[in-house]
Formats: structure tokens, C-alpha cells, sequence
């Protein structure tokens, strides 16, 4: 493959998929006859993206492409929020809160808050995506509500959590900053449906939208992910150049030369047909480790369904689940080596890291410390990813690496999409509504039942709630 964008010469990640295949790994691995099988299923799945482009829930793909004037209309405003505020938060949930926090991870240094203000690309950026009473209080012991800038993020508008936070700083500033407190806030949301787009047009916010067809875990590229990211200096035009790379690379409807329809592909036959219903996404960089976060909710509410498009029943989906190189090779690996043939892992690199720390020369008279001098933690670390993916593959157990030859906003651009587009095919695969979430709504029903809304819905709620097996005290201890 090449490993540079023809168009942008941008460096390409790139996707190796070697210790999938039966060619290493034998009858644990995926033959590749089994790929060619799912040819015709996977240019059939290629064609119903590709036709459906920009429409329905499939208008993800095209931000790349169409947000011209929303990225400079985001690049003034992230200016204006710099120049004025000396903390950024968003208030947001799953879909609105993962990929801000996985791209200030990946792009942004490491101990971005703690640096001091001068060397910080913006102002201190906090994500608050759950609402734990001791972390909403933690929040205002280190923000000066004055000096804050508040993005609040719903695509329904209506998600309790966030609009409960809505109340609790609209509140504090208006306490606080007194008039001209609405200047503290801006609102990401959708164009028409729930209530934040109705309270923006009230108080007169900075509004972004997200477009009707871009769900929530799909709207990284869309204002959720680029507001914030700017607002933290990081280049979101990198971003969206680095999706378009990964959508030219994708332009094919043979799962050969198709990166994200192999993927798809791959992935489909581990669960289906080879019991591998967990995908352990494992990077080795902490500036990935969010990365992994976000991916799983990608892969799990896209997939974990239990009706077909032609309403069938079923029970489809891989459970994702992260862990971080090194640190939980020494929690996790020995279940992934040792225990049930129900994993694949999917192991992230970095090729080349931001910097390079030398270990130092030292403990001359002990020779397996005194090795380790004069090499690199650069090394060190990818010595460890390759010894973990060989255990892996001695164990007889499926593994792959996604490559980053380095961390940048174009390679992170590029990864998003890829997973995004992996995740769209792995959906027609299945033939599932790869796009909702009915799961996730019969518990926001219930709580919202046990709070004690007075609506029909959440009333017929609480009586149904009643019904359920009583608790028996000889189960509880
Ligand atoms: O992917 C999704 O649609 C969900 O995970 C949502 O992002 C999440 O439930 C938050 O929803 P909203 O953005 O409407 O507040």
C-alpha cells in the first residue's frame, strides 16, 4: 500500500490484517476463501452506503466535504472563546461527549490543564458527561463560572442529563455573570427537534447544529467534535482532509482494496460464523486511549440489535471493549492468551511518537536492568506491543494492528472515518439499522419513570415497573 495520500501527501494509517488469517494462525484463523465467499454480500453492502450517501442517517459521510462555511464560522468563534474565557466545558453525553474527549486526547498535550497559560493552545477543556452529583460540584471548585465558556451538546435537545446540567449552570450564571450571561453558552444542537434549539432561539445563544442525518455517535467531523477541538488549537481541517483521504481509499467495492469493507468483512465472520463475539481494541499510545472509548460506543449502539431490516428476529453484535498497551498487559493479556476463543484484538501503533525519551544508563551490576539503558521508551513500548501480538498469535488467538505512522490530526481524521465507515458496512452486513438505539431508550423511559414525570408515557411506565418479580431478601446479603 502507499503509505502517503496521493492528493495530500499526508501519511496514511494504515490496516494489517495478517494475524486474522488462517495463513498464521491455521483453523483459528479466517481463511481467505471465506472472505472471497462474502464478495457479492460485501459489494452489495459497499453499494448501499455508497448509494445512500448523504441521506437518511448517512449524512456523516459527506461532512468532509460540505462544511466550508461551518468550519470558518467554528474557527471565529473557538478565536472569540480563547480571547475571552479561560475554561472551555461541554456538557454532553455518549455521542456529544466521547469523540470531544478522544480527540483533545489524541491531538492536545497529555497534561493539557495542568499546562500553564501561555503554552496551553486554549483555554483548560472539560468534558462532563456524567452526572455524578460529587463530579458536577468537583467541576465548580475548579472553574471560575465568570471566566467559563459552557458548549452544551444534544443533538435530541432532550437527553435529562445535559439539559439537567443546562439548569444547573444556567443557574450559576445567571447568579454569577448577571446580565449578558447567555454569552457564556453555546449550543450544539439539532436544527428544529427538543428543547435546547427552543431555549437557544430564547436567550439568544451561539448556536451550531447537527445535521438531521448525522446521529450522535456518528457527529465527531460535525460542530460536536470540531467546536471543541478548535476551541483547544487543534487543526480540524486536518481532521476532515485526513476523512476525505480515508474516503478516497474506500472507493471500492472489492473488500481487497477496500480497507474499512475487509474490516467489515473480517469482523462479520468473527462473530457470525467463529464465536468471536468480543473486539478488544487495544491501543498502544495513551493519546489513543480515548479512541478506544469512542469506538466502542460506535460499534456496540450500531450493532448490538435484535431485529433484521426486514423485522427478523435476531440477537446481532461484538461486544467492544478497550485496554491500553502496555498497562493492561499486565491485567488483561493473560485472559486474552489463556481463556475462552472469544476475542479478537485489535491492537493499535504508533509509528513514529511526538517525542522520544531516552532511558537513561544505570545498574551496571544488574545485566537486565543495565540492558534497558540506551534504548528509548519508544522502543520499549513497541518491543511490548510486538511481544504481545506474537503471545497472541502463539495462543492461536486473532489479532490485527491499526498503524498510525504518526498521531496528527489528518491520521486521526482518517481513523475516524475508517471505523465509521467499517462500522456502516458491518450494519448492512448484518442487514440491522446500524443508526438507532431503541435499547438505550427503554431505561432513559424508566428513569425518567422513577423520577417521577407526571407525562402518560412515564406514568404507564412506573405502573409497569411495578409488575416486575419482587426482590427477595435471601438474595440480598
Ligand atoms: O449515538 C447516539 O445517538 C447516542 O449515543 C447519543 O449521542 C446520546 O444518547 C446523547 O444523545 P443527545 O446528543 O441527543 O443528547
Amino acid at each position: 500500500m502507499d503509505h502517503q495520500c496521493k492528493e495530500c501527501m499526508a501519511p496514511q494509517i494504515e490496516l494489517d490484517v495478517n494475524h486474522m488469517m488462517a495463513d498464521a494462525l491455521g483453523d483459528k484463523g479466517i481463511c481467505s476463501c471465506c472472505v472471497d465467499k462474502m464478495k457479492d454480500a460485501a459489494a452489495k453492502a459497499y453499494q448501499a452506503v455508497t448509494e445512500n450517501r448523504g441521506t437518511g442517517w448517512l449524512g456523516w459521510t459527506e461532512l468532509p466535504y460540505n462544511q466550508e462555511e461551518i468550519v470558518a464560522d467554528i474557527e471565529k468563534t473557538a478565536a472569540d472563546v480563547r480571547r475571552d474565557f479561560e475554561a472551555f466545558v461541554v456538557l454532553g453525553i455518549g455521542g456529544s461527549a466521547l469523540g470531544p474527549i478522544a480527540i483533545q486526547q489524541a491531538l492536545n498535550h497529555l497534561h493539557y490543564n495542568e499546562l500553564p497559560d501561555g503554552k496551553r493552545p486554549g483555554p483548560r477543556f472539560y468534558v462532563e458527561d456524567n452526572i455524578d452529583p460529587e463530579r458536577m460540584a468537583a467541576l465548580f471548585d475548579v472553574i471560575d463560572v465568570q471566566k467559563t465558556c459552557f458548549n452544551i451538546i444534544t443533538k435530541s435537545g432532550a437527553t435529562a442529563e445535559t439539559m439537567s446540567q443546562y439548569l444547573i449552570l444556567s443557574t450559576a450564571l445567571k447568579e454569577k455573570v448577571g446580565e449578558g450571561w447567555q454569552k457564556h453558552i453555546i449550543a450544539t444542537t439539532d436544527h428544529e427537534k427538543g428543547n435546547l434549539i427552543r431555549l437557544a432561539h430564547q436567550e439568544g445563544f451561539k448556536l451550531f447544529y447537527i445535521p438531521a442525518s448525522v446521529g450522535g455517535r456518528f457527529s465527531e467531523l460535525s460542530p460536536v467534535g470540531l467546536l471543541p477541538a478548535a476551541v483547544c488549537g487543534i487543526d480540524i481541517r486536518g481532521m476532515l482532509s485526513g476523512a476525505k483521504c480515508m474516503d478516497n481509499r474506500c472507493k471500492s467495492d472489492d473488500v481487497w482494496q477496500n480497507p474499512a469493507l475487509l474490516e467489515a468483512v473480517l469482523q462479520y465472520i468473527c462473530m457470525q460464523e467463529m464465536g468471536r463475539n468480543v473486539q478488544v481494541v487495544m491501543p498502544y499510545a495513551d493519546s489513543l486511549k480515548y479512541m478506544a472509548d469512542w469506538f466502542c460506543q460506535l460499534w456496540a449502539e450500531s450493532l448490538g440489535k435484535n431485529v433484521t431490516r426486514d423485522g427478523q428476529p435476531c440477537n446481532v453484535g461484538q461486544t467492544p471493549t478497550k485496554a491500553l498497551g502496555v498497562t493492561d498487559q499486565h491485567s488483561q493479556l493473560q485472559l486474552y492468551t489463556e481463556g475462552p476463543y472469544d476475542k479478537v484484538v485489535t491492537l493499535m501503533k504508533v509509528g513514529s511518537f511526538r517525542c522520544t525519551t531516552e532511558i537513561p544508563h544505570g545498574c551496571d551490576e544488574f545485566k537486565d536492568v543495565a540492558f534497558l539503558g540506551g534504548k528509548t521508551l519508544n522502543q520499549l513500548i513497541e518491543a511490548e506491543r510486538q511481544g504481545t501480538e506474537y503471545a497472541l498469535y502463539k495462543a492461536g488467538r486473532m489479532s490485527q494492528t491499526i498503524t498510525l505512522p504518526v498521531v496528527n490530526a489528518q491520521t486521526i481524521g482518517q481513523l475516524i472515518y475508517f471505523l465509521e465507515l467499517t462500522t456502516a458496512y458491518a450494519g448492512e452486513l448484518l442487514n440491522i439499522d446500524a443508526f438507532n438505539q431503541p435499547g438505550v431508550e427503554e431505561s432513559k423511559i424508566a428513569s425518567y419513570a422513577v423520577l417521577g414525570n407526571e407525562s402518560e408515557k412515564y406514568a404507564k411506565k412506573r405502573e409497569e415497573m411495578t409488575h416486575r418479580a419482587e426482590r427477595k431478601a435471601k438474595y440480598i446479603l
